[in-house]
């Protein structure tokens, strides 16, 4: 499953970047807002640290409005850019839209097996089922991601789920095991996926042992 992270903030981002296993970044209206600059000063940084797909949000609640900010966003990086659409009408329209002109989209905001049927139908390149603001609200999450796996495999679709809303690790490799495509996770997030005492306990005796080797 590849890995994404789910921030706006540029310190996070040119640290993932250096890792290696992070291949790309999803923005959202909230992230944005917590930087202090502009969606376009940051999605035009953003681009220039990372070599993978950059999701970048349309506010604007109409289809028009949505196709105008969606090119705008798309020529900030055409070879990066995902135009990142609401799971509304005015989006899956604006997602047929920018499908005809081969132009990808994350359809976002996706709670349900039916509206990731319908992003799938509208030639979504991702769809994104939010996975903490299920299980917030008492649903099962990862029975989402499986049903939206089922209906991707039964009719071919080519729409990659973005597990998104990770609140934890279980989450991560839960999607995994559940056949998700990505997971956008947040930096702390990621940052605890390689954690295990064992690891640590073994790098502390395989170290007091190297102290003790005699160097030629
Ligand atoms: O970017 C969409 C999603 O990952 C938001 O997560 O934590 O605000 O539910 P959260």
């Amino acid at each position: 499953m590849v890995l994404f992270i789910d921030t706006a903030n540029l310190d996070e981002i040119k640290e993932v970047s250096t890792w290696g296993y992070v291949k790309g970044v999803t923005t959202n209206p909230s992230l944005i807002a917590k930087e202090g600059l502009s969606q376009k000063d940051i999605i035009t940084k953003i681009v220039t640290l990372v070599d993978g797909p950059i999701s970048a949000e349309v506010t604007a609640e109409d289809y028009e409005g949505m196709i105008k900010q969606g090119e705008e966003l798309f020529a900030i990086d055409p070879k990066h850019i995902v135009i990142k659409l609401p799971m509304t009408n005015e989006g899956l329209k604006a997602c047929a839209y920018f499908a005809k002109k081969k132009i990808p989209t994350n359809v976002t905001l996706c709670f349900s097996p039916a509206q990731a049927l319908l992003a799938m139908e509208s030639g979504a390149t991702y769809v994104s089922p939010f996975l903490g603001r299920l299980d917030d609200a008492g649903w099962d999450a990862i029975q989402l991601i499986k049903d939206i796996v089922t209906m991707k495999k039964n009719y071919g679709y080519e729409t990659k789920i973005i597990c998104a809303s990770i609140r934890n690790v279980a989450h991560v490799t839960n999607c995994a095991l559940a056949g998700g495509d990505i997971a956008t996770v947040p930096y702390k997030v990621l940052a605890k996926l390689i954690k295990h005492p064992l690891t640590d306990a073994g790098l502390e005796s395989f170290a007091k042992d190297a102290a003790k080797t005699p160097k030629n």
